[in-house]
């Protein structure tokens, strides 16, 4: 499918005066060009040349980092993306605009994607990184975190706000301080995206833009592809490093940039990965640019006879992250699939009798962890028949305890001996996980004991490290 530039070339620059070209060459042609500087101007629209050339100067970045995208290159610009219907709840216009019938937007979801790259979009919006990712922070059927962001971490209660009220719509409640939404502003939603609110012109209000990799925008569409190729470059090379994936999945609670780093793989990265060659054409991108995985050839890239997704469920074996670790299914992926697609990978670089010791390592682990959250739960149930748990959670050392249980080193010991992080699995993960579970039982004793809760008690301010 090699094709000379040349050919290519001609054949581009005629597409692109009919301004179709973006979609047939996404159509059609293998994409294995080294971006090539074109003559700008020949390429685009006079509509298109006017947006890059006012925003070249009251922009300069943007252009910039656009110029060097591949996109660019292949036709694509301002115009393709950012303009939109008038009809468009998102449709207002910018100062270079007004006056005239070309109405624009400055947030752009997965759906003006798909009209090139429809099967990426497709696979991204049945991972985790599309719907669920935002029902964590604004479903009101999800009703607890919402009242964790506004009503815990935003001091709704000390404003004696009715958590109800705040949970009612999923929207930004109204009338309530400004400062409760500033936990979720600044933390959740940055990583998980929320629900856009628009004010009368059609902009966006409430902090609620620019947010994460599962934002909901007002015409109904999901999803932001710029977690991982940043615009304006929309670079496939930096998606490809885990940098990309480290902006979010990172800390106390899912430590995957953490556990790479100290894994073998992630050291040979540190000490090589300057050499390896990141910028292959898609879908050949393939052992010999790399000596060593990175997250996306794990979770994402073609290797050997296994295609490019972007659903990272599809690789994926167990649910690691939530309370109890259970084999994948529905809207969570697949499990029984998931387990020999993950073997795939490993078997480009591995032999079976060494991938079968990881994959035994990991499955005992979640056992262990099941195990520990199962006692925990038993305590916790006895605890709640007895009337011997407080109302807030998060006065109750023993409620708290049962979160970091799971949330912090639960977590850290199940992705840590999934992913080959020795540290994260022992020092961060079992070994605070039993030290928890001690002191829950030290709580539960006395509790049941004496019949009623402690006065006082060693409430953790902080989680375990
Ligand atoms: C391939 C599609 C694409 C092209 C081409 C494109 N953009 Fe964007 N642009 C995006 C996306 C995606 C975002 C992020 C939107 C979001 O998060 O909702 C964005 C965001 C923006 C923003 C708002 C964010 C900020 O930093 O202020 C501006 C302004 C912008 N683009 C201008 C431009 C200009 C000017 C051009 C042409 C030189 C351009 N864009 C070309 C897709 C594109
Ligand atoms: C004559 C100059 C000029 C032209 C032509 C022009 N723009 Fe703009 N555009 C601007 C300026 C100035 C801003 C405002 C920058 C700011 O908000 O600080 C802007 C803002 C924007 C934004 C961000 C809006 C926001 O609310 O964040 C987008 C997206 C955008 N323009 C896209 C386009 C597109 C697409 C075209 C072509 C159809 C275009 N512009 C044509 C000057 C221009
Ligand atoms: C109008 C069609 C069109 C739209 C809309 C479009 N693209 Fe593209 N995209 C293309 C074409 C054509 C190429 C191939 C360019 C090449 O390889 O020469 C491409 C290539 C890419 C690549 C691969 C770049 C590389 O380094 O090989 C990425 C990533 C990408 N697009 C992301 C996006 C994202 C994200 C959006 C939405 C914000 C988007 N595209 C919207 C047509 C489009
Ligand atoms: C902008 C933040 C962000 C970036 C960047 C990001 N992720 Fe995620 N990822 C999330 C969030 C949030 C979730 C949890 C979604 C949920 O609520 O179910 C998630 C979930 C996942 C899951 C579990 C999927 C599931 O469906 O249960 C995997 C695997 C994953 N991400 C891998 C990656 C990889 C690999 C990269 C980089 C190539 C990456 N992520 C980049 C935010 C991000
Ligand atoms: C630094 C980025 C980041 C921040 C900030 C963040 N999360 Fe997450 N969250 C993630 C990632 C990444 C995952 C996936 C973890 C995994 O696979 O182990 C996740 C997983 C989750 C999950 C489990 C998946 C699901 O949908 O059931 C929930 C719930 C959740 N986060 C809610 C929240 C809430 C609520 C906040 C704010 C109070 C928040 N997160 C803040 C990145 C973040
Ligand atoms: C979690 C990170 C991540 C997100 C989110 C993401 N991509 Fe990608 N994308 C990648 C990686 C990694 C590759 C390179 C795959 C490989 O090695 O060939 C890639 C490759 C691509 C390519 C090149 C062709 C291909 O499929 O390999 C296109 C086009 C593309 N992405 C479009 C999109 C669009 C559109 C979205 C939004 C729906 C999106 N990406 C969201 C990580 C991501
Ligand atoms: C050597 C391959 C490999 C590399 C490299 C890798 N992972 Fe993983 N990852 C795995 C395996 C295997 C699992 C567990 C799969 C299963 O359930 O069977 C996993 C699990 C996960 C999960 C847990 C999903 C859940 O259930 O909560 C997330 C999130 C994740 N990886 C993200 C990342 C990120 C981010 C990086 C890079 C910083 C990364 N991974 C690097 C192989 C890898
Ligand atoms: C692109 C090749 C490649 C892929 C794919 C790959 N690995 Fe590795 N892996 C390596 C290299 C190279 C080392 C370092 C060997 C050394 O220490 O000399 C390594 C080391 C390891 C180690 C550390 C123990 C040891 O042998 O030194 C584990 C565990 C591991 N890999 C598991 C996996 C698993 C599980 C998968 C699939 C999910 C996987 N790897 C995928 C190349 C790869």
């Amino acid at each position: 499918m090699k094709q000379s530039f040349g050919k290519t070339g001609i054949l581009c620059l005629v597409l692109l005066l009919t301004g179709m070209a973006a979609y047939a060459l996404a159509q059609t042609q293998e994409t294995n060009l080294a971006p090539k500087e074109l003559v700008i101007k020949r390429g685009f629209t006079q509509k298109a040349l006017q947006c890059i050339e006012c925003h070249a100067k009251k922009m300069p970045g943007i252009v910039e980092s656009w110029r060097s995208s591949r996109m660019s290159h292949a036709g694509i610009s301002c115009y393709d993306c950012h303009v939109v219907k008038k009809s468009s709840p998102m449709a207002s216009q910018c100062e270079g605009l007004k006056g005239t019938d070309t109405f624009i937007s400055p947030m752009v979801s997965s759906k003006t994607c798909s009209r090139c790259h429809p099967q990426e979009v497709e696979q991204f919006l049945k991972s985790g990184h599309g719907a669920l990712a935002s029902s964590a922070v604004m479903d009101p059927k999800r009703g607890k975190l919402i009242k964790l962001m506004y009503y815990f971490e935003g001091c709704g209660f000390m404003d004696k706000l009715n958590p109800a009220d705040l949970i009612a719509t999923g929207k930004t409640p109204e009338g309530q301080p400004n400062y409760i939404r500033a936990s979720r502003a600044a933390g959740c939603q940055m990583c998980h995206g929320t629900l856009v609110e628009l004010g009368p012109d059609n902009k966006p209000i409430n902090e609620t833009w620019p947010a994460g990799v599962g934002t909901r925008y007002p015409d109904g569409s999901i999803g932001t592809c710029t977690v991982c190729h940043e615009r304006h470059t929309f670079s496939i090379a930096d998606a490809r490093k885990p940098e990309a994936c480290g902006a979010c999945h990172l800390g106390p609670d899912h430590p995957n940039i953490e556990i790479y780093l100290e894994s073998k793989h992630g050291q040979l990265f540190q000490v090589q990965g300057e050499h390896w060659k990141f910028d292959s054409p898609p879908g050949a991108w393939e052992p010999g640019d790399y000596l060593a995985p990175t997250c996306a050839t794990c979770h994402m890239s073609g290797i050997g006879d296994l295609a490019t997704t972007h659903n990272v469920q599809e690789r994926l074996k167990w649910d690691l992250m939530h309370k109890k670790s259970v084999i994948r299914s529905g809207n969570r992926g697949d499990g029984a699939k998931g387990e020999p697609l993950m073997r795939r990978v490993c078997a480009n670089c591995h032999s079976k009798t060494h991938t079968n010791v990881q994959r035994a390592t990991l499955d005992h682990m979640v056992e262990l962890y099941n195990k520990q959250w199962a006692a925990a739960v038993k305590m916790k149930e006895d605890l709640a028949k007895k009337g011997l748990l407080k109302k807030d959670p998060w006065k109750d050392p023993f409620l708290e305890l049962t979160y970091y249980l799971w949330h912090h080193t639960g977590r850290r010991a199940r992705q840590g001996a999934a992913m080959n992080a020795p540290d994260y699995a022992h020092w961060h993960g079992t070994f605070q996980m039993f030290q928890v579970l001690k002191d829950m039982e030290d709580i539960y004793n006395y509790r049941v004991k004496n019949n009623k809760i402690e006065d006082l008690s060693p409430v953790m301010s902080t989680a375990p490290y």
